[in-house]
This record gives C-alpha cells, structure tokens and sequence, in this order.
C-alpha cells in the first residue's frame, strides 16, 4: 500500500484512505462500536493510514466517538485523522434542518470538542465541511499573524510607529493584541510583545491542535482566498465517475496552488459497488433521499452500472475495483475515501490499488458514464445549497 504526500505543507497519507461515516449508519443501520473498531483496525492492516470523520456524523457525535476508540487500539502517530466542523443540526416546525456556522468563535468550540470525543492531542486535517456564506473566508481561516518580539514598553511604541501601524491594521483588518510575556501589563519595564491576528484555523495550528487545514465544497474564490491567508493543504470534493464537476477548474486550481483532493463518495455512495442495482436498498439506507437513486432516474442509472460492469470484466476485476482504480489513474494528488461496512468489502477496494490502467482504458472507463447521461442531481435536497458552485463568502 503506497503513500503520498496530500498538498505541499508535508502532510503524508495512504493512496487509499477510508470513509468512516457509514459506519455510524447512512446506508445501512449503524455498526456497535466494536463492530466500527474492528473494520478500522483491518483498514488499518491493510495500509490505510488516512481516516476520515465528522462532528455531524452519526447520533449524537457517534462516528468521532467510535474512531476514538479505534484509535486507542493503533499507534497514533501512524495514523492520519481528518475531521470537519461546519455543519449543525437544527429543526423548524418539527423538519430537520441543516445549517452552516464558520464564526471563529464557533471553529473554535467545534475543534476543542471533537479533540475530546477523539481523544487525541491533535487533529491532522481539519476541514470545514461546508462553507458558511456569510461569513468572509478570511475570518475562517486566518492571515498571516506577525508577532514582534518583545521590547520595552517606549521601544515598542517608537517601532509601532516605524512600523505604520495603522496601515498594517487597515489592510489586514486584523485584531491588535498586546502581551506581556509575564502576563501583567502593569509594570512598566516589563517587556511586551504585538501580535497582529484574526481568523481562527490558523490560530488553532499555532497551538498544535490542528496540523493542516482542509476546505470541503469551497468556490474557485474561496479557495483562492483562504489560500492567500493560510496554505490549505486538501479540498475534500464529491468525485467519483458520474460526478466529475471539478475536472473543469477546481482540479487545475488545486495543482496550480498545490492542494491536494481527497475524492469523497468515491464509488458514488454505493452505486458502483452495486447498491440499488445488484443489491436492493436497506430499510434503513439514507439513500433514497439522493435524487440518482429514485425511481426513474435510478432505472436510467443502471444503465451505465451495466456498462462499467462489462469493463470490469475484462479487467478481471470488481465494479468498485475498476471505478475507484479510475479515480486512482486521475493523478497522485487525488486521494479516495471510500467507506464499507463490511470487511470483505474494504479488502476488494484495497485491491484497486494493483490495477494498472492504461491511457485508452481510462478513456474507455470514462466514456462508458457519460456525464450527460447521469439522471439526478448528485446531492440531496437538505444539502443542495451547500455545494461548492455557491460556495462565495462575502468581502472582508
Ligand atoms: P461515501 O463516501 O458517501 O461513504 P462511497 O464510499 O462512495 O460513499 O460508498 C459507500 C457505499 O459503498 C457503502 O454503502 C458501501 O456498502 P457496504 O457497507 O455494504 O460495503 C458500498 N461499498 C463500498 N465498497 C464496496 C464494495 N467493494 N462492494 C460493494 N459495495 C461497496
């Protein structure tokens, strides 16, 4: 199982990480956490370093409390955890409702709680799992934070004033903060230092509780603007054979920048592992709500599950062997994460892993799910405005 760097900032996974959040139940009815532990553990042995998570995944933070668990039985710092904040369940009139809060006050909280039910000392990929469009990305992520080092109280002033403070505030628009190192302000020959800061991703890496930050669904604005303030070193984006939306711009940002892509619902949630086609959908499954697994759109659908099959076939290999060897072939900066209940399951999909494409096989595998050709919108109604086409922030 080989590895690769994800972005430029250092960060190292496995080609291949592993979706936890069906575990906690979406497609299938949620697993004990013994059952939860025990497919991360095999993940594990298997190579898959890279675990991906939610604080909104499962009942009650669930899917978190589990990979904590997991955790406790595997070498920590041999693993790569991802976990997002962003999301918050609400209701109106007896609906559930799904709502997007990026305030740093709120990155905050969100951070430190998901540290505890992980039970880690750090976090390393910590995305934004949406953006919330009414906050600027700025404040989000964060500029850089310049810090002088610690004068006297007349130096300082005579060198805020070399400095131009004002102007350093105005375009930063950042807060001004005095320290005194020794925490009082009161004795005037003690030494003080300036920090000049906002945002809060930022912040929380200084600190050490987050290693690299992520973007989930951002715009080609967004991400341009959060990279200027703080490097992000990974987008997680919806990216599997029939949703390829970000062929056209956010792939090519994202090499320009150096951002890596970690491909969520690889296997397009299940379809390319046969759910709804070969296997009939759980009572339990989420997956009705996803307009490409609906009645006519679905019956549509099985047509290209036909012809992928047919390709496997000649590769010698499973459905979801072949649509996650694809993803594979799209370039080392795209890493899938693809989630399974099932052990057998997860072990099939490592096995992408040894399947060599070539140029015209990838084109083959491509034109047989004809963008054009895919019935229904990949997102489900509750989550429809969250995607990353209306991801734009307002100016600073
Ligand atoms: P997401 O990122 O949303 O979790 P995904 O990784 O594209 O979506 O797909 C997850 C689904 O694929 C799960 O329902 C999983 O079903 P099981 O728990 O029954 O395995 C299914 N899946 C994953 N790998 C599979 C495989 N090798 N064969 C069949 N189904 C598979």
């Amino acid at each position: 199982h080989s590895r690769v760097k994800l972005g430029s900032q250092g960060l190292e996974v496995s080609r291949l990480g592993f979706g936890c959040v069906g575990l906690s139940g979406v497609y299938n009815a949620p697993l004990s956490h013994e059952e939860g532990c025990s497919i991360i553990k095999e993940a594990f042995n298997r190579g898959i370093t890279f675990f991906d998570t939610a604080d909104i995944y499962g009942e009650k933070h669930d899917n978190e409390i589990m990979l904590g668990k997991a955790l406790k039985q595997l070498p920590r710092e041999k693993i790569q955890v991802a976990t997002k904040f962003g999301f918050v369940k609400s209701e109106s009139k007896g609906h559930p409702l799904i709502e997007v809060k990026g305030r740093p006050q709120h990155v905050r909280a969100c951070c430190e709680a998901s540290l505890e039910r992980l039970d880690v000392d750090y976090i390393d990929l910590y995305f934004q799992h949406r953006v919330d469009t009414s906050v600027p990305i700025e404040d989000t992520v964060l500029c850089p934070m310049f810090k002088l080092r610690a004068l006297p109280i007349e130096a300082l002033l005579a060198t805020l004033i070399s400095f131009d403070v004002a102007a350093v505030y105005l375009k930063l628009q950042c807060t001004l903060r005095w320290q005194s190192p020794e925490g009082s302000m009161e004795n005037r020959n003690r030494q003080y230092q300036i920090f000049f800061e906002m945002g809060e991703l930022k912040k929380l890496v200084e600190e050490g509780k987050i290693k690299y930050i992520g973007l989930s669904e951002p715009s080609i604005d967004t991400i341009k603007r959060a990279h200027k303030v703080h490097p992000i070193t990974a987008l997680q984006m919806e990216y599997s054979l029939w949703t390829r939306e970000i062929e056209d711009e956010i792939i090519p940002l994202c090499r320009e920048l150096g951002i890596g892509i970690v491909a969520y619902s690889p296997l397009g949630r299940g379809f390319f592992g046969g759910k709804g086609v070969e296997e009939t959908m759980p009572n339990e499954s989420q997956l009705a709500n996803y307009p490409r697994f609906n009645g006519e759109n679905l019956e549509k659908n099985k047509l290209l599950y036909t012809r992928v099959s047919n390709l496997a076939i000649k590769h010698g290999c499973t459905v979801p062997q072949l649509a996650l060897a694809w993803l594979l072939h799209q370039g080392r900066d795209i890493v899938p994460i693809p989630g399974t209940t099932k052990v057998k399951n997860m072990i099939n999909n490592v096995g992408s892993l040894g399947l060599k494409l070539s140029e015209e096989d990838v084109k083959e595998i491509c034109d047989a799910v004809p963008v054009d050709e895919v019935s229904g919108r990949r997102e489900m109604r509750l989550l429809s405005e969250y995607t990353w086409k209306l991801a734009n922030t307002p100016l600073k």
